[in-house]
C-alpha cells in the first residue's frame, strides 16, 4: 500500500439484552401512558440488561458479531477504541475488558467518554490511527447501559433511554473513494449548561467530591426541552453540511443515520433540509436512545437488513452530552 490508505467498513455487529421493557412498564412507576411517550417520542419498548449484564458483556459480543461478519479474528486486531459513559469501571477501561474477553494480543485499547456522539469520536480516532498507518485492523465499539442511571421517579426522563452495544471492524484499504471520506467533530462544554444546571448531566460516582444534594444519586438528568432544540438545530447544520460536502465529492448520501433519540426531531431536521424521510434509518421504537451504542446498533441492522449496500455512501449524525455533535460520511 504506497498510495494513500483510508479507513474501510469490514463488518458490522451489535448485541442488546434480552429484557424488553414496554412503554406500558413505566405507568407502574411514574405517570405517564404509552399513548403519550409513542406519540411525543415514537419510542415503544427499550431493551434493559440483567443482574450479570454490563457495557462491557454486550460490547463483547458485539465485537464477536463484527469480527465474524468482518471474516477476522481477535488475533488481527491493532487496536480497540470504544466509546461509553456507563463503563463497568473507571479502570480498567470497557476497550480492556473486550481486549480480554476476545482474547487480543497487547494491542492498545482506550475507552472514551463523549456521550451520545462518542461512538462518531471513536470512529475517528481509529480513522486517524488508519491513515498514519499505525494499524491496520480497529475495532470500534459503542456501548451503554443507561437503564442503571435512570430515575424512576423523574418521567422527563426514565422512559427515553435503553441499552446496548455496536461494533464495527475498520480495516485500511487503498482502494480509492472508499472508506471514511469525511469527519465532523465539535464540542461547547459552556453550552452544556444553563447557569449551575448541565442540560444532560451523569453523576461522576469518584471523583466529584461534592455533587449537587439533589444529584447525590447517581442518576442521569436532563433538561429535554432545551436539548430538543439543541439535537434540532445541529442535526440540521449537520445534515446540510454533508449534503454540501457529498456534492463536493460527487457522491450521493443513500442512507442517513442519526442518533436515535426522538422521532420529532428527526422529523424536524428533514422538513428542515429536505432530506428524504425514506432514506433514514430509524429503529428507535424498538431500543430507544442507547446513547453511544445508537449509531453503530442503526447502522448494523441497516447493513444485515439490506438498506445499504456496498457502494453507498451513508451519513452518520449524532448530538448528546457534552455538549457534543458530529457527523461521519463514509463510503461501504
Ligand atoms: C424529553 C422529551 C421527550 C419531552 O417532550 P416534550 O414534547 O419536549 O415535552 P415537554 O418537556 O415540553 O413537556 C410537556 C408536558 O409533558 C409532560 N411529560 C414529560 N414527560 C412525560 C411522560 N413521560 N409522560 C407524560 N407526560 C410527560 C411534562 O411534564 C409537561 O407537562 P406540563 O406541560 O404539565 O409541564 C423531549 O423534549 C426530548 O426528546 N428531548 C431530548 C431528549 C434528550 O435529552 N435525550 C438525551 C440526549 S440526546
Amino acid at each position: 500500500m504506497n498510495g494513500s490508505i483510508t479507513a474501510a467498513l469490514r463488518g458490522t455487529g451489535c448485541s442488546v439484552p434480552d429484557r424488553v421493557v414496554p412503554n406500558d412498564w413505566f405507568t407502574s412507576h411514574v405517570e405517564t401512558s404509552d399513548e403519550w411517550i409513542r406519540t411525543r417520542t415514537g419510542i415503544c419498548e427499550r431493551r434493559f440488561v440483567g443482574p450479570n449484564e454490563t457495557a462491557g458483556t454486550l460490547a463483547v459480543t458485539a465485537s464477536r458479531n463484527a469480527l465474524a461478519a468482518a471474516g477476522l479474528t481477535a488475533d488481527d486486531l491493532d487496536m480497540i477504541v470504544c466509546a461509553t459513559v456507563t463503563p463497568d469501571h473507571m479502570c480498567p477501561s470497557t476497550a480492556c475488558v473486550v481486549q480480554a474477553a476476545l482474547g487480543c494480543r497487547t494491542i492498545p485499547a482506550m475507552h472514551l467518554s463523549v456521550a451520545c456522539t462518542g461512538f462518531l469520536y471513536a470512529l475517528s480516532v481509529a480513522d486517524q490511527f488508519i491513515r498514519t498507518r499505525s494499524v491496520r485492523h480497529v475495532l470500534v465499539i459503542g456501548a451503554d447501559v443507561l437503564s442503571r442511571t435512570i430515575d424512576l421517579t423523574d418521567r422527563n426522563s426514565c422512559i427515553l433511554f435503553g441499552d446496548g452495544a455496536g461494533a464495527v471492524v475498520l480495516s485500511a484499504t487503498d482502494a480509492r473513494g472508499h472508506g471514511i471520506r469525511s469527519v465532523k467533530l465539535f464540542a461547547d462544554g459552556s453550552a452544556g449548561s444553563i447557569g449551575a444546571d448541565k442540560l444532560i448531566h451523569l453523576p461522576a460516582k469518584v471523583t466529584l467530591q461534592q455533587p449537587p444534594p439533589e444529584r447525590q444519586r447517581n442518576h442521569i438528568w436532563l433538561n429535554g426541552r432545551e436539548v430538543f432544540k439543541f439535537a434540532v438545530r445541529r442535526m440540521i447544520e449537520l445534515t446540510q453540511d454533508a449534503i454540501d460536502e457529498c456534492q463536493r465529492l460527487g457522491v450521493e448520501i443513500k442512507l442517513l443515520i442519526p442518533h436515535q433519540v426522538n422521532q420529532r426531531i428527526i422529523d424536524a431536521a428533514l422538513e428542515q433540509t429536505g432530506f428524504p424521510a425514506d432514506r433514514v434509518m430509524v429503529n428507535l421504537a424498538n431500543y430507544g436512545n442507547t446513547s453511544g451504542a445508537s449509531v453503530p446498533i442503526a447502522l448494523d441492522e441497516a447493513i444485515r437488513g439490506g438498506r445499504a449496500k456496498v457502494g453507498d455512501t451513508i451519513l452518520l449524525v449524532a448530538f448528546g452530552g457534552g455538549l457534543t455533535w458530529g457527523s461521519v460520511i463514509l463510503t461501504l
